[in-house]
């Protein structure tokens, strides 16, 4: 039987009318809260890549959560870990089943095919933020509900496309200030060539079968590929000495991965070949890749991506080619805060500190004036000594406080205090918000 939760209590404020202590509720296994002092830096991380991706002319989809269960049957594949074992799926009221997705690129295909987009023609360059759900065993970096960031090309197959994408992905990594990472890129093939490679796998993997693990064991005679993507320790060096798919491609497929490095070195995107790299998802067609990055555990792969070039077809669409990529937003962020390069915004511009009854009302029309104008600005509530004033406008990380009291009203210019250097300078009301833009080189926020 599985061990009891550990249940915390909180007692009741006092007077209150519950005279029972309560078994305090906590969130689910595997899911977390983002608390307002990590926020912060989850929203310039977002926001760099919006950028990014307006930059590369990519346009932002919205899909929703909850998903008919086949989407994810029928696109990332029957046999793979997600649906066999990770997936959220319950019966609705109505029977129906549905599941939390897993991922974002069968939603976005599903869309692009139900809204008819492919009749604009071209190519339509999409990008998605936002949560997933698998249920994998939690640890750091790996989540029940985990958040990612990706970007889906439809409309060609040109090899331009998977090296264009790439570059993006290094140029939006570079600006998050990271330096080490890897980019490994292999390509699994069509349905042309990929039959022939699996049927020589099959067969070689009929030799050693009973030295791998249970899982694939199974594997090899039901999906023998999911056998390179097998993360058990014990199986790698069989697995290593498994037929490499490179040496089986199609003279199509051939072509278009040497289109891919050729671009890719043009553009001096470094990458190195991984000739096992098969994703754990059953969509991908020709190019695969992943991007690792030190310092992140075990869970080192920040991102993967793919081209699936049948996936629009195999979910009921016209031929439609396709490729991108997602990166685990949770482990992105775990190397964002290693690199130590970029900040998350938690300062505010100015802490309002009014002495006196009679300085609110002028207090508040000032910080009022700010906010409107977009400067980040809070205002005591109650009345309370100077000192006390500076110590709320040094735990808000205030830039400056701005001090109204008796002697301010009756002089009219106000006490503007540097609260890094302790320097105070005298500003008219009406020069404030000239004189913070002046001081802090940006204007409101
Ligand atoms: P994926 O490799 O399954 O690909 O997931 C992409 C990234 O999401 C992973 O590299 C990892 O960083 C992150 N990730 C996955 N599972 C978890 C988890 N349980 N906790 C935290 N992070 C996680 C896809 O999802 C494909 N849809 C990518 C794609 C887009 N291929 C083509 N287009």
């Amino acid at each position: 039987m599985a061990k009891p939760a550990r249940v915390r209590t909180i007692a009741p404020p006092r007077g209150s009318i519950v005279t029972k202590a309560l078994s305090a509720i906590r969130s689910v296994k595997g899911t977390r809260d983002l608390l307002p002092s990590e926020t912060p830096l989850w929203q310039r991380v977002e926001e760099e890549a919006r950028r990014v991706f307006d930059a590369y002319n990519f346009r932002e989809i919205r899909t929703p959560v909850l998903e008919r269960t086949d989407l994810f049957a029928r696109s990332v594949g029957a046999d793979t870990d997600i649906v066999t074992k990770e997936m959220y799926t319950f019966q609705d009221r109505d029977e129906e089943s549905l599941t939390l997705r897993p991922e974002a690129t069968a939603s976005v295909v599903r869309a692009y095919i139900e809204h008819r987009l492919f009749n604009e023609g071209g190519v339509h360059k999409l990008y998605y933020l936002g949560p997933m759900f698998r249920r994998e065993r939690p640890q750091k970096g790996r989540y029940r509900q985990f958040y990612q960031i990706g970007a889906e090309v439809l409309g060609s197959d040109h090899p331009t496309i998977d090296a264009e994408v790439l570059e993006m992905l290094t140029f939006l990594l570079a600006r998050l200030g990271l330096r080490e990472f890897s980019l490994l890129i292999n390509s699994v093939g069509c349905g042309k060539c990929r039959p022939t490679y699996v049927e020589v796998l099959r067969e070689a993997l009929q030799g050693v079968k009973s030295q791998l693990c249970a899982d694939c064991q199974r594997r090899a005679e039901t999906n023998p590929l999911r056998v390179l993507d097998c993360k058990v320790e014990a199986d790698q060096a069989q697995i290593a000495r498994l037929p490499r798919i490179v040496d089986y491609l199609c003279a199509d497929c051939r072509k278009h991965f040497d289109g891919v490095e050729a671009e890719l070195a043009q553009r001096g995107v470094a990458y190195e070949i991984n000739p096992r790299l098969v994703r754990g998802l059953d969509y991908y067609t020709r190019t695969t890749f992943e991007i690792t990055s030190s310092g992140l555990g075990a869970q080192n792969a920040l991102l993967g991506g793919g081209r699936y070039d049948g996936l629009s077809e195999m979910l009921g669409g016209p031929s439609s080619p396709g490729f991108g990529f997602a990166i685990g937003q949770d482990r992105l962020m775990l190397a964002v805060e290693h690199a130590g390069n970029l900040k998350g915004e938690n300062s505010i511009a100015a802490y309002v500190a009014w002495l006196g009854d009679g300085a609110f009302r002028p207090a508040a029309e000032l910080a009022r004036g700010l906010r409107q104008q977009g400067w980040r600005v809070e205002i005591g509530y109650e009345p309370v000594k100077l000192s006390k004033s500076l110590s709320v406008a040094n735990k808000l990380h205030a830039r400056y406080a701005i001090i109204i009291g008796e002697g301010e009203l009756a002089s009219g210019r106000y006490q503007i205090k540097d609260m890094g250097t302790g320097r105070q300078e005298e500003v008219e009301p009406a020069r404030v918000p000239a004189y913070l833009k002046e001081k802090l080189g940006t204007g409101p926020v």
